[in-house]
């Protein structure tokens, strides 16, 4: 399929999990472009697999200089951007008793203010009638333990797809998110003992209705789709992709 041919994409978090896979589709799908992160090492074994078409940039998502740097360099080297995904993000712990100020600011820089500076340093080098799509989490639908924090930032992310569309009616771009559930990532990695990831995942399969927990490609298709003109109907809207965990009960 080439829906996306010549299209110019750039995905933040694209050297891991979820971004990883979307860089995928949506190259298997004819776009072009840059994937965005600070791991040197994933970042060239990630654009190794997606070819020629595309490039690494190393930089924070968090730092308002980086995306500059990041959004200029992009124009420079393939002209203006078509597709934006703001994927970058990490699930934090911790509860209304003991989360930090540290820990607050880290988990809304990363996970809220870090998306809405993604999307503002993007928007002079954004063609008009561009597809921006955000990462929400069903963290945001529902409250589960300890990931209180993060699922209010994910919360905030969903809606400023609708507040983003609203303030770019004139330029024609569209910004929808795709809030993803239980997804194989190395994102486990980070909660989960290394001998216990296996059936960690065995057991959040058994809960989901759809009885397997997702996988990055499930992400990076519903990610075509709305960077193509097939959602060119589609404004401020969310895509649950979740396996029907978040309103299913099974
Ligand atoms: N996996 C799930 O079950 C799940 C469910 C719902 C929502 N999500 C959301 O999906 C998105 C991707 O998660 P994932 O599971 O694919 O996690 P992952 O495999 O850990 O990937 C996270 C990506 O974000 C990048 N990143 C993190 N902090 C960054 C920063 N400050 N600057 C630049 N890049 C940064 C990482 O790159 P570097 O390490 O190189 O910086 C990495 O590429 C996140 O927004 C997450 O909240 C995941």
């Amino acid at each position: 399929m080439s829906r996306l041919k010549n299209k110019v994409a750039v995905i933040t978090g694209g050297n891991s999990g979820i971004g990883f896979g979307i860089a995928q589709e949506l190259k298997n799908d004819g776009a072009k472009g840059v994937i965005v992160g600070r791991n040197q090492e994933t970042l060239d074994s990630s654009v190794a697999l997606l070819g020629d078409n595309f490039i690494a940039i190393n930089a924070d998502v968090t730092n308002l200089d980086d995306l500059q740097k990041v959004f200029k360099e992009t124009s420079e080297k393939f002209g203006k951007i078509d597709i934006l995904v703001a994927n970058a993000g990490a699930g934090t712990t911790g509860t209304v008793a003991d989360v930090s100020e540290a820990d607050y600011d880290k988990t809304m820089d990363l996970n809220l203010k870090s998306v809405y500076f993604t999307v503002q340093k993007s928007l002079p080098f954004m063609n008009d009638g561009a597809s921006v799509i955000l990462i929400g989490s069903n963290a945001a639908h529902r409250a589960y333990p300890s990931f209180g924090l993060y699922g209010a930032a994910k919360a905030a992310v969903i809606f400023l797809a609708k507040s983003f569309s609203n303030d770019l009616l004139e330029r024609k771009i569209r910004v929808n998110v795709i809030t993803p559930g239980t997804t194989d990532t190395p994102a486990f990695d980070k909660f989960v003992p290394e001998e216990h990831i296996e059936a960690v995942k065995t057991q959040f399969a058994g809960l989901m209705p759809i009885g397997r927990i997702g996988q990055p490609s499930d992400i990076g298709k519903v990610a075509v789709f709305l960077a193509s003109e097939d959602s060119s109907f589609l404004l401020g809207s969310e895509i649950l992709v979740d396996g029907g965990m978040t309103y299913l009960s099974k």
